[in-house]
Formats: C-alpha cells, structure tokens, sequence
C-alpha cells in the first residue's frame, strides 16, 4: 500500500500547501488551511511503457478500448437553447440557456438569488419545461409565500423541501425534471462524506455530483451559491471550475436595481450584464440600464463626470461630482467624499500649472456618488474633467466617459483592462470614452458602438471638451 501523506487545503479557494501556514498564498485569506490526509497517486514510468510499479496494475489495465471518430465525422449540432423571456436573464447567459447545463448563480443573502431562479422556473414551465425547485434554505411554504408575490405563475413548479444530496438527486432521476434547482448549494449535504452542509468538502462533491448529474441525464441545473464577504463564491473556488456558468447577482441593499453578470460561460461570453429592477411583484429587466445607473443624475449641470472603475475584476461605471465656488474670507477650503484629499490637492496642482485654471479663490468639494470610494488612479481623468467643467461652468458631454491617470506633467497615463472598462461603458449606453492616446486599444469588441478619443495631456482634453 503506498504511504498516506498530509497536506494543508484552504477552505477559501482549495489551495495545496505541504507545510501549514497562516495565511494563504493564493487567496490572502488567513487561517483557512486545514489538515487533509491524501494517498498519492501510483506514478507512471515514463516512456509510456506499462511497466508494473510497486504491484500496481499497468496502464489501462481493465479498461476497455473504445472507438474514436475523426472530428469531421462527429455529427449532431447544439440543442435548441430555451429562452425564459426574462431578456436580460437571457441575453447575460448567451441567448438562453442550454438544455444539460449546470449554472451557478451566487450572491450575497438577501439580494434576489431564489426570487430570480423562482422566476426562471416559472418561466421554464410555462415553456412546457418541467422544473423541480430543492429548497434547503426554504420551508415549502416560503417558498410559496414568494411565488405568491411575483407576477409570473410559478403555481406548476413542483417542490422539494430537502437537503439531503441523495434524496434530491433520487427524486430527480425519479420525475425526471427538465430542469432541476437547487438552493442553495451551501444547505445540501451528501451522506457519504463527514461534516456539515457548506463545509469546502461537502460544496465541491455535492457540486460534482450535480454536475454529473446533469451530464449523465440531461438536466438543466441551476445552483444557488452564498458570497462571502471578499466577494468570492462560499467554498472551493473549484466549485467555479466544475459549473458550465458562474453567474453573480449584485446590487446596493438600499437600492432597487440588481445587477446579473457572467464571470465564467461555455456557452457565451463574460462581458455582459444583465440589469433588473426589485419590484413588487419580483425582478423586472431594465431594458436600458444607464438610465437607471446614471438616473439621479443631471448631466445638464456642470461637474458631472462619469469614470469606469474596476471593482475587483468587475467594470463598473460611477460619477464623480465636483463643484468649484468663489470662497469666503481666508483659506479656500478643499472637502473630498470618497476620495483621497492629498490626491484632489494634487490634482488641483496640476490643473493650475499645466491647464491654467486657478483654484486660489475657489472652495473645491469633490463627491463620489454612491457611497463608493474612488481609489484608483484611473479616475483622475473624470475628477479632471468634472473639475474643469465646473471652473467653466459647463456640462460635460452627457454620454461620455474618462479613464485614465494623471500626472505631474499635466500628461494622461493609461490603465488596465481598458477594453473591459470599455465595453462596461457601451453596455451602459455610453458613447464616448476619452482615455490616453498610448491606451487606445487597436480592437475593439463589445456589442454596442463606441467611440475612443485618445488625448496626450488634460490641456488636450479641455481644448476638446471646452474650446
Ligand atoms: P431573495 O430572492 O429571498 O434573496 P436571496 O435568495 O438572494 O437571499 O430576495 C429577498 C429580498 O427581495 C427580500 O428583501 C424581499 C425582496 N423582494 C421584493 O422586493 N419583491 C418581491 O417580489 C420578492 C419576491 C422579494
Ligand atoms: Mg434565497
């Protein structure tokens, strides 16, 4: 028998390591290492011969040799994709979802997750798709207390109040469900490993399991996932390996409007995003979402910017606000929300020497809306621009954007993954994007028009903007 040996596992992301340590080299969360003890795999004498090792068998051995076609003689095309008419929902997986998938939804507690996927089943039955609905998190009349509210019908959709892995899966090969969901991933348990539902064992083999599932039977399944607070998916980042589709719902608690985004599809592309409104009666799509985005927004007034940041690996679009006022007696006073003050002074530094506009009787105050705070360098060019365009008093083009860094020298520097923040702008319905010329990229994807105006220094820019 080959010797058993202990590794430490992260219980964030899955990591190896030989020797414990605090903190975790590939996720940065501390004290997630546990101990696992693992039998290592027999190893393979190179050259390919099937050598017999240490009494293990040889390679293939008890197999059974299978046929394998040319490529060009595999026949059959992708299956019909089913739509849900919920558009956005839709347009964010691909154009619909494919029958035999296995999509992961996650988010925080609270944000929409079941409200949507009851939406979706809802859907899916009206569409003659039988879907069986495994709440773990739900008492059945929870569930129906929700359904109650939305304004599809969900009245067909069958239920299962249950947690336990093999009970679900029994009863689903059993009716044979077109699609089957299951909510959340975090509340199923299997019985044949040890520890409790939401442990990083039990997520990923209940998580496999599906996923074979799905595969062996051709189920549609859908999988709810929990976030944690670093904004990762509860568990295993291998749980995102094992779906076909990772999808993330996300929004302010304080406001209505929900976002849906691909970080990860076989089936279509992780650009795009999916806005819905919380309503009374459920989740509506928003068919224009930089309405809604930018929509207490008054692009007629002058010191209105809009920046595209990335949080984390995700584009969002925000709007800065500055105002520039005559001040009172003694020294003009400089307040920043949400942005780092030293910077503003900064700026302000560089937009009298290298724009020549002048602060010294101006009281500055700079705002960040949305309680978000701008930290990257890459919004320097919209607190530039809304800076200026309120010296100027007057408004900023209503369907543009500015990304880049400033510098000293008045010059504009580029950022990264410009084309992600590009295409986050188009998807809001932006038009233009002024951005460093060096950052132009040479090509464009994307779905909507756009247009990039590269600029050398901010001198540039107001020339263009204010001339
Ligand atoms: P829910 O789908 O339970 O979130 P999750 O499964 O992600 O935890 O949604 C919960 C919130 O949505 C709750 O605060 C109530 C609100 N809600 C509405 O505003 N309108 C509705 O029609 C429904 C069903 C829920
Ligand atoms: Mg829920």
């Amino acid at each position: 028998m080959p010797k058993t040996k202990t590794v430490y596992r992260c219980t964030e992301c899955g990591a190896e390591y030989s020797k414990w340590q605090g903190r975790c080299d590939t996720c940065g969360e501390w004290n997630t290492l546990v101990e696992e003890i693992v039998a290592p795999k027999v190893a393979v004498a190179a050259g390919g011969s099937a050598r017999r090792i240490g009494g293990a068998r040889s390679l293939g051995e008890g197999g059974n040799v299978v046929t394998t076609p040319r490529l060009r003689d595999v026949s059959g095309s992708e299956a019909q994709r089913w739509t849900t008419d919920l558009n956005e929902f839709d347009f964010v997986i691909g154009g619909g979802i494919v029958p035999g998938s296995m999509l992961l939804i996650g988010g925080e507690p609270g944000i929409g997750k079941s409200t949507l996927l009851l939406q979706v089943a809802a859907r899916l039955q009206a569409g003659g798709h039988r879907t069986l609905y495994a709440s773990g998190e739900e008492s059945a009349l929870q569930v129906k207390l929700r359904a109650d509210r939305l304004s599809s019908d969900a009245g067909d959709v069958e239920l299962l109040s249950e947690t336990n892995l093999e009970t679900i899966l029994a009863t689903a090969a059993a009716g044979a469900p077109s699609a089957l969901i299951v909510d959340s991933i975090q509340t199923v348990f299997t019985a044949d490993l040890e520890g409790a539902p939401g442990n990083v064992g039990q997520v990923r083999e209940c998580a496999a399991r599906l996923m074979r599932f799905a595969k062996d039977s051709g189920t549609t399944v859908f999988v709810v996932g929990h976030v944690t607070k670093g904004g990762g998916i509860a568990g295993p980042k291998t749980l995102e390996h094992i779906v076909d589709t990772v999808l993330y719902f996300e929004g302010e608690s304080t406001l209505d409007h929900r976002v849906l985004r691909a970080t990860k599809n076989r089936f279509g592309s992780v650009d795009e995003i999916g806005v819905f409104r919380m309503s009374e009666t459920g989740l509506d799509p928003v068919e224009n979402p930089s309405e809604l985005f930018l929509g207490d927004r008054n692009s007629h007034a002058s010191g209105s910017a809009i920046t595209a940041l990335l949080e984390g690996t995700r584009p969002v679009l925000i709007e800065v606000q500055a105002l520039a006022a005559k001040a009172g007696f003694g020294t003009p006073q400089r307040v920043a929300t949400g942005f780092d003050s030293r910077r503003l002074a900064l700026l302000l530094a560089v937009l009298e020497k290298r724009a020549g506009l002048s602060f010294a009787a101006l009281d500055v105050f700079l705002n960040i809306v949305g309680g978000v705070r701008l930290e990257e360098p890459g919004g320097d060019l919209a607190i530039a621009a809304a800076l200026a365009s309120s010296v100027y008093d007057r408004a900023l083009p209503a369907d543009a954007v500015f990304i880049g860094e400033v510098g000293l020298g008045g010059e504009v520097r580029p950022v990264s993954q410009v084309e992600r923040r590009i295409a986050e702008a188009a998807n809001m319905g932006m038009n233009r994007v002024f951005l460093a010329e060096r950052g132009v990229p040479k090509r464009l994807g994307g779905s909507r028009d756009v247009r990039v105006v590269g600029v050398r220094t901010i001198a540039d820019l107001f020339q263009l903007l204010f001339a």
